[in-house]
């Protein structure tokens, strides 16, 4: 066995999502509940039908390349189709990152995948953390401050998951304007932007690739079209760096599905805004929020993404896990507990749940907590 494996920990989300029961309310899983969208697989369907199921170039179908390079200004040999923007994230660390001298810095509460898929491949990694009095506001002067002589990688999350909070325009100037103040020393930064369709802030904030070059870019179809098991995603940025990433994708991947590339190519063709599944969740986002303070529960309010922290009471706020199972086995409701982020206190609820699901999956919450 390869012991850099055996020494990452299993993921804290799927660990108690495993324990949930028929009948169980989940607030826990990212994972869209609205049905997607049949016509761009009808569409892909017929792609097959003409022109059979064969691989696609490494880099992706050459028109897919075209559609998402046309949606970002950018040029198709600036993108790299992936599996996810799972996929897409690793292929940055691992193109990007030598192992024996450079470090992630990783923007915290986080995605855990991020630290782990730098664990996987022997990159250090640090966390910088914001600050929960703030409810984990955007802060570049804390990232710049953090970044040292081996950083050679941030990573960026915006909206985040966990904390839905979206890095507004004036913080994003000050991080591009303080690293590109490195000079030659400055880092990549690495933006997840798997939940960009989803902002609720207006007016939505420029892409900071706009006003960085080191950048790369990850997203996919999951969150956007509902769609995680279609496994399509992206990676975006410089030639050359989408070149070596390219190159890491071939020999795992050889390159994505086909068919699920005709579905993109669909969809990213298609007239329907890319947004189009936005206004179901803003008013989710409206109910979830009336909720939240007729219950009283202290919460950070989500700027983006479909997920919402809530702060535990003094009880609870040494071990969000502990809470997590207690929540699970006395009120049956699946929650994923802040320290599977690096926030603890805090409890991560995701609000895709069908909408009665999610005020009686509130309602217990709040009276686990009340307890
Ligand atoms: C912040 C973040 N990034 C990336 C991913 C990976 O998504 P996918 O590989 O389905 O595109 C997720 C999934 O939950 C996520 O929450």
């Amino acid at each position: 066995m390869n012991p850099v494996l055996e020494a990452i920990p299993g993921s804290l989300i799927r660990a108690l999502n495993a324990l949930k029961r028929p009948g169980d309310i989940d607030l826990g899983m990212g994972e869209p509940t609205i049905r997607p969208a049949l016509r761009p697989f009808e569409l892909a369907a017929a792609q097959i039908a003409a022109h059979g199921c064969p691989y696609t170039p490494n880099a992706g179908d050459p028109a897919l390349r075209a559609a998402i390079a046309a949606r970002y200004a950018c040029r198709p040999e600036q993108v790299c189709v992936t599996v996810g923007s799972q996929e897409a994230l690793w292929l940055a660390i691992k193109a990007m990152l030598d192992p024996a001298a450079d470090e992630l810095l990783i923007i915290s509460p986080a995605y855990p995948a991020y630290a782990k898929i730098a664990q996987l491949e022997g990159v250090a990694c640090r966390e910088v953390g914001l600050d929960p009095a703030t409810g984990f506001a955007p802060d570049a002067a804390r990232v710049l401050a953090a970044i040292g002589p081996r950083t050679r990688m941030v990573l960026l999350a915006t909206p985040a998951n966990p904390t839905g909070r979206v890095w507004p325009d004036d913080q994003l100037d000050r991080l591009a304007e303080g690293l590109q103040a490195l000079g030659d020393a400055r880092p990549w930064v690495l933006v997840d932007e798997v939940y960009r369709e989803l902002v609720y802030l207006t007016p939505r904030p420029r892409p900071f690739a706009a006003r960085y070059d080191r950048t790369l870019v990850t997203n996919s179809l999951s969150k956007s079209h509902a769609l995680t098991g279609l496994r399509l995603g992206w990676l975006l940025g410089p030639e050359a760096a989408i070149a070596a990433a390219v190159k890491a994708h071939q020999f795992v991947n050889t390159a994505a599905s086909t068919f699920s590339q005709h579905v993109a190519h669909a969809i990213m063709t298609g007239d329907e805004p890319l947004d189009a599944q936005r206004p179901h969740y803003e008013a989710q986002r409206a109910a979830l929020l009336a909720q939240l303070a007729s219950l009283g529960l202290r919460h950070v309010p989500p700027d983006g993404a479909f997920y919402c922290m809530v702060q535990l009471p003094d009880r609870w706020a040494a071990d969000s896990v502990a809470c997590a199972h207690a929540l699970l086995d006395a009120e049956r409701v699946v929650t994923v507990p802040g320290a599977a982020f690096g926030a603890e206190g805090w409890l991560r609820l995701s609000w895709v749940a069908e909408r009665a699901q999610l005020a009686a999956g509130l309602d217990r919450v709040a009276r686990f907590l009340r307890g």
